[in-house]
């Protein structure tokens, strides 16, 4: 029994004491309506529904998202997701960075995004093989050269 109470003792106070350490997601580029994405729109929804909490400056943040060591994961996902892609300043990219996204998400689409582990809780951001397809299409369209892919 007392084992087990000074164990408890110490997880609390553990959890307690890292909830001091977090890590901040750097605040994204100013953004205007014009600068996000434009796609047909059933597109759009599934972007929304499944890429935009780590790819655009429109992140939802449950309540479990701020406490660590959950946030730990959850902030550098949406950082890093961030960085490599964000819809909502798509046309501040060039030409070459687009079709560099296009030709990313036309390949990540297959299995890597969304990542699974965000699939595990977030049940409306799944994708059937179909609405997988459709993204996958949408992408290719706008591929203009094939050759270096
Ligand atoms: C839970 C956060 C999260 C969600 C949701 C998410 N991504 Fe990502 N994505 C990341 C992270 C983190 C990276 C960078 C590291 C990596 O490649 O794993 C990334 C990288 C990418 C890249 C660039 C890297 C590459 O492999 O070319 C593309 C393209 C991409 N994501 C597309 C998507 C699309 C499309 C969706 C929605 C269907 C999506 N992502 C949903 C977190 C996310």
């Amino acid at each position: 029994m007392r084992t087990l109470k000074i164990f408890l003792a110490w997880l609390v106070g553990g959890l307690l004491l890292i909830q001091l350490i977090q890590i901040k997601v750097p605040t994204p580029p100013k953004a205007t309506p014009k600068d996000e994405i434009q796609a047909p729109k059933e597109i759009m929804g599934m972007l929304k529904a499944s890429c935009y909490d780590c790819h655009s400056n429109h992140t939802n943040w449950p309540w479990y998202s701020h406490i660590a060591p959950i946030s730990w994961e959850v902030r550098s996902h949406v950082a890093e997701g961030r960085a490599w892609l964000n819809f909502s300043i798509w046309n501040q990219y060039d030409e070459k960075k687009k079709q560099e996204l296009y030709k990313g998400i036309a390949k990540s689409i297959d299995w890597k995004m969304p990542p699974v582990d965000y699939m595990w809780i977030h049940k409306n951001a799944r994708l059937s093989p179909k609405e997988r397809k459709a993204i996958k299409d949408w992408a290719n369209s706008h591929i203009k050269d094939t050759n270096n892919y």
